[in-house]
Formats: structure tokens, C-alpha cells, sequence
């Protein structure tokens, strides 16, 4: 009986510390493995903590609804990414799919291939789907979230990083008129504005 009524007590003050700390580190995360992805061709890492957070959406593949859907998204976007357009593996560090759930892409500290100029400061996260008149759902926006959180908790991300979206950095509707809008309310978002010319740079 004492030591149950202990135990009890323990577990207590734990729930209770766990809901002091907000958000639990238990991220709804499916590593590459898990959605077969191929091999990078090669790959470049750059120092953090990482000071930018670039939203991006798909467009295309559309939204992925169930887990057999967001892992068939992903390997489209890779598929597309290493053999179209040539480059060494899925562009985004991550992507967010309608099941709620993070897929590594390049993953933290990986030079991207997502947004020219930035991609060697940047973790690129792509809420997969067309948001351009439509907001993801909320499942996906407390997925993108619980993300960077966990990358400024862990020192991953600068705790006081810039968040914008992918247009603010390069010509193009990404990531979508939608949630294009929704990002400037979200923490740390910043309107600055640094679009050039893509043909004066490389990638
Ligand atoms: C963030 O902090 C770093 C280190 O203190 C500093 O160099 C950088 O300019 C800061 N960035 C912003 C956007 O304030």
C-alpha cells in the first residue's frame, strides 16, 4: 500500500513536470529509413545553430492524407529532385504530411536544396500539399511547430531565428497564397524581403 501510494505520488509529479515543460520531445517523426528513401549522392554539412526557417509547400505532389500517401509523396519529391532536376537528394531538410507526422528529408545541418543563397542557413520544411487557397490542416501547422521547437530546444535552430517564407527569398508563389498568410503570425516570422534575380546565381 505505501509503496503504491509512492509510486503514485511519482508518477504524479512527473505529468506534472511534463505538462510545466509544455510540449513533451516526442516528435511524431518518421525517419528516412522509414519511407525508403534512396541514398543521397553525396552530402554537405554546415555549422549551427541554424538562424533561418524557410516554409515552403509542394504544390505538387497534392496533399497526403494517410501514412502510405506522405511516404509515396516523399519518394515522388525525391524521385523528382535526384533524377530531374539532378540534385543530390530530396531538396527540404524536412516535410510535413497531412497525417500529422515529420518525414526527414535532408534533414538539420545539411546544405539544402530549396532556397538559393540560404540553403547552407536554413532548415526547409515543406508542408506537402497545395496551400495556395487553402490552410494545412491543424494537425500539420502543430507538426511544423513542434519542430522548430524541438530544434531551438536542442540548440539546433538559434534561439532567435528568422522564420519567412520560401518567396520572400526567391521569385515564386511558395508556399502557397494561403499559407503564405498564415506563417506571419507564427513565432519569430520576419517580412524582410531578399528576392534576386535567379539567373544571376547558381542553384
Ligand atoms: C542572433 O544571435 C546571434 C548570436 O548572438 C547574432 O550574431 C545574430 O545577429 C542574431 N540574429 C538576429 C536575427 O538577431
Amino acid at each position: 500500500m505505501y509503496l503504491q501510494g509512492g509510486i503514485l505520488v511519482v508518477v504524479a509529479v512527473v505529468q506534472i513536470l511534463l505538462h510545466i515543460n509544455g510540449t513533451s520531445a516526442c516528435l511524431p517523426y518518421i525517419p528516412r529509413e522509414a519511407w525508403d528513401a534512396k541514398p543521397p549522392k553525396s552530402v554537405e554539412k554546415f555549422a549551427g545553430p541554424i538562424p533561418y526557417v524557410i516554409i515552403h509547400h509542394s504544390y505538387q505532389p497534392g496533399a497526403c492524407l494517410t501514412g502510405s500517401e506522405c511516404c509515396e509523396a516523399m519518394l515522388s519529391m525525391q524521385k523528382f529532385h535526384q533524377q530531374d532536376r539532378g540534385w543530390n537528394d530530396i531538396g527540404y531538410s524536412f516535410a510535413v504530411g497531412g497525417d500529422g507526422r515529420i518525414y526527414e528529408g535532408r534533414g538539420f545541418n545539411v546544405v539544402g536544396a530549396h532556397a538559393p543563397r540560404y540553403n547552407d542557413k536554413s532548415v526547409g520544411i515543406c508542408m506537402i500539399g497545395d496551400w495556395t487557397v487553402n490552410l494545412p490542416p491543424e494537425n500539420m501547422i502543430a507538426a511544423a511547430q513542434s519542430l522548430i521547437e524541438y530544434g531551438v530546444r536542442n540548440n539546433i535552430i538559434a534561439s532567435n531565428y528568422t522564420l519567412i517564407g520560401h518567396r520572400q527569398v526567391r521569385p515564386t508563389e511558395c508556399p502557397g497564397e494561403r499559407l503564405f498568410k498564415e506563417i506571419q503570425s507564427w513565432p519569430h516570422y520576419s517580412p524582410m524581403l531578399d528576392v534576386v534575380d535567379p539567373n544571376s546565381i547558381r542553384t
